[in-house]
């Protein structure tokens, strides 16, 4: 069986999801539940014994001992992490326990287990850290796109909480052999997205009638890449990837922000047309920009492609379609996470920034 950290987060939950869609090894999924984390991303999977749900936090060294032993698992994926910027920059110390303390915890409690295991399981047993392509900091127009060698650079306590994380699975591969592998992916889109990221809150808003607030110029670029293709090449890394290594993973789709949002709005004009007629643009709201604001990210997804043979599935095209038609058809999903604490975040972030 595999241990997956932080499944009923976006990723994870679909990491999860794809998973037992195509494999009948069982999945230890262990998450905190967090504001990001829900377990109704998992509902489908309520009686399926494949699934063992544990509530708990990936730095409780005494849980994640007890689990390791009790389950034995061949390979651990790391999701869980603090993971939106904007919350990062009201409030960073979450991050530095979740995506830094918790990290080093994991990283000791899977050591002593490993260091325990039978030679055979200890030669095949694998931990997949999965990190993003901010630890590299921001790119200048037309300078190419992220490789696994470009220098680490984070600009918010996000990115460098993540850079931290993979800093010491790094040195614990180096130093005690650990058998790690890392990714580190580009902007995530579809299904099961909380809605304070880009994507989904542009979805959201447009259909309760609310602003679209662009910060900035609305020209910062992201490389889109849709989850289930991202959860492709974690099963690839994890089934073929070279112990001790680091893989890119992006779709090669760099966007503006902008640009993002007019096809959202496009893509509801056609399927969901507003009452008057007009189109969901009429909604778009410039606002004040995001301090530290990385201008653009784009990730070089060669070596992924060439050593390992992954491609992505989907074009932004078909993948943006399917996500769109995705928060249509599950709006009780999207009434469901939007508590009040939810509402209190829109809240904080939002109030103030100037149109
Ligand atoms: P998310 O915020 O949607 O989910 C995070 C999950 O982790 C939640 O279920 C939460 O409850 C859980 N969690 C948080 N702290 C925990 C703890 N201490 N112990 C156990 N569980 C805990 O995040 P996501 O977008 O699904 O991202 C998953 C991972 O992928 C993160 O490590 C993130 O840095 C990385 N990543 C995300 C993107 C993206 O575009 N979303 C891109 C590249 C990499
Ligand atoms: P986000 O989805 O938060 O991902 P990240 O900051 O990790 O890339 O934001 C994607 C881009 O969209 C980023 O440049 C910030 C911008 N953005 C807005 O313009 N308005 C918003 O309300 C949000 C949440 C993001």
């Amino acid at each position: 069986m595999i241990l997956v950290t932080g499944g009923a987060g976006f990723i994870g939950a679909n990491f999860v999801l794809e998973w037992l869609a195509q494999s009948d090894e069982t999945v230890i999924n262990l998450d905190q539940l967090t504001y990001a984390g829900n377990r109704e991303n998992l509902a489908s999977l309520a009686e399926d014994s494949r699934h063992v749900f544990v509530h708990g936090d990936i730095g409780d060294s005494v849980l994640v001992a007890r689990l390791l032993a009790q389950h034995q698992p061949r390979a651990i994926i790391n999701f869980a992490a603090e993971s939106h910027v904007d919350r990062s920059i009201h409030g960073p110390e979450d991050f530095i326990q979740t995506n830094i303390v918790g990290t080093f915890r994991l990283l000791e409690a899977v050591r002593a287990y490993w260091h325990n295991l039978p030679v055979e399981a200890r030669q095949n047993f694998r931990l997949l850290h999965v990190s993003t392509d901010e630890v590299y900091g921001s790119l200048v127009k037309d300078a190419p796109a992220f490789t696994e060698t470009h220098r680490y650079e984070p600009n918010s306590p996000y990115s460098a909480s993540k850079a931290a994380s993979d800093h010491l699975v790094r040195a614990y591969h180096h130093t005690y052999g650990l058998p790690v592998l890392t990714t580190n992916c580009s902007n995530n889109y579809g299904p099961y997205h909380f809605p304070e990221k880009l994507i989904p809150l542009m979805i959201v808003n447009a259909l309760a009638g609310k602003p679209l607030p662009v910060y900035g110029d609305g020209q910062q670029i992201r490389d889109w890449l849709y989850v289930k293709d991202h959860c492709s090449a974690i099963r690839r890394v994890l089934e073929a990837g070279k112990v001790g290594e680091v893989y890119n993973v992006g779709g090669g789709n760099e966007k503006p922000n902008i640009d993002i949002v007019h096809t959202v709005c496009a893509l509801l004009d056609e399927l969901r047309a507003r009452a008057d007629g007009k189109s969901y643009r009429e909604q778009i709201t410039y606002v004040t920009d995001r301090p530290g604001h990385d201008r653009r990210y784009a990730i070089d997804a060669s070596k992924i492609g060439r050593e390992l043979g992954w491609t992505p599935a989907e074009t932004f095209e078909t993948g943006i379609r399917k996500t769109v038609q995705w928060y249509l058809e599950n709006q009780d999903w999207v009434a469901n996470v939007q508590s009040g604490a939810y509402r209190e975040w829109v809240e904080k972030n939002y109030t103030g920034r100037a149109a």
